[in-house]
């Protein structure tokens, strides 16, 4: 997939920074009731302010990484590149491992971006007054994600990477899209519940101790931001228009092509470590643990797809193709 994404250079402050500006075109909304719709909504808020953590404080950034250890005794890679990772030199596996790693947490970064700017969108589109409230808690929930992997890859790790474009299409979707209602559903269903199944893939399976820290911590926080998409779009969605209802499934399902292909297409990766790319994405996709993998990062996309009337009938055949919906009916809190 070609990264179409105009870039362009300006001067802040005497410094040349390169942007991309994304026109959007939505109404915000003055609300004139104080009164709170959703009653857990407060609570959310509530629980918001108590668990505000602070990233230069709470974290342990004493903790050293040692990159090449991680690479050489690390179960997984064997277990994803089989016969490949085999056949690399001692200097290739710790490479590999090393650009693997600062991928992940890269894309997981220019992820956190994404979702700060949505959060901004959603406090002034949002139709109601509680949902103001817990979507300016998230704002400063997702300013201290970006801080906090921004600081993990420059200090700890020798290697950043650019957004991958799959993901980059989908937010910018997200952030130009009109209705209060698709932004909902991209960030706070989609981004946010892959997250939740990222974060919890990598605290189950993390061998990096001050990596798996920062996500316990970040989690908790992306926990309330899909509990918040749940509540509101719950009350909302059964009140939409079948036209627009459909244009939602839609939106949805197209999410999870893009959100599978970020997980997917690791095309950078191996063109940074200098390996056949169209060999190792075969490879790692037809791999059954990298499958697994795959559906327990969409186990808490899909149920709440479901629960919220998003997975009609009409439309499973194309998530079975995704390989997905396993998870389907999956008990989660939201
Ligand atoms: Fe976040
Ligand atoms: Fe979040």
């Amino acid at each position: 997939m070609e990264n179409r994404v105009k870039r362009e250079k300006i001067k802040v402050l005497n410094k040349e920074t390169e942007i991309s500006a994304i026109k959007t075109l939505y109404d915000t909304i003055w609300v004139y009731s104080y009164e709170s719709e959703i009653e857990k909504l407060l609570d959310l808020y509530e629980k918001a302010k108590k668990e505000q953590w602070n990233a230069s404080q709470d974290i342990d950034w004493s903790i050293e990484i040692d990159t090449e250890k991680m690479a050489l005794t690390s179960q997984l890679p064997p277990l994803l590149f089989q016969e490949i990772w085999e056949k690399l030199s001692e200097k290739e596996k710790i490479n590999l491992a090393t650009s693997q790693i600062s991928w992940i947490m890269s894309q997981i970064l220019h992820g956190e971006q994404g979702a700060l700017l949505v959060a901004s969108q959603l406090v002034t589109c949002a139709p109601l007054y509680d949902e103001k409230l817990v979507a300016s808690t998230q704002v400063i929930d997702e300013a201290r994600h970006v801080e906090v992997f921004h600081r993990y890859l420059t200090q700890k790790m020798e290697k950043e990477f650019p957004i991958s474009p799959h993901l980059e299409s989908l937010i910018r979707n997200i952030l130009s899209e009109s209705r209060w209602y698709f932004k909902f559903v991209g960030m706070q269903i989609l981004v946010e519940g892959l997250a939740m199944g990222i974060f919890g893939t990598l605290e189950q399976f993390g061998e990096e101790p001050l990596g798996v820290q920062i996500v316990r911590y970040v989690m908790k926080d992306e926990a309330r931001h899909v509990a918040f998409g749940v509540l509101s779009l719950k009350e909302h969605i059964n009140d939409l228009p079948e036209k627009e209802k459909r244009e939602l499934v839609e939106f949805a399902y197209e999410g999870c092509v893009a959100l599978r292909n970020r997980i997917t297409d690791m095309s950078m990766v191996w063109e940074d470590v200098g390996l056949p790319t169209h060999q190792m994405q075969e490879t790692v996709e037809k791999s059954p643990i990298f499958q697994e993998f795959l559906i327990l990062m969409f186990s808490r996309v899909v149920p709440n797809l479901k629960k919220l009337g998003l997975l009609p009938d009409y439309i499973r055949p194309r998530y079975e193709e995704l390989g997905i919906l396993k998870f389907e009916n999956l008990e989660i809190p939201f």
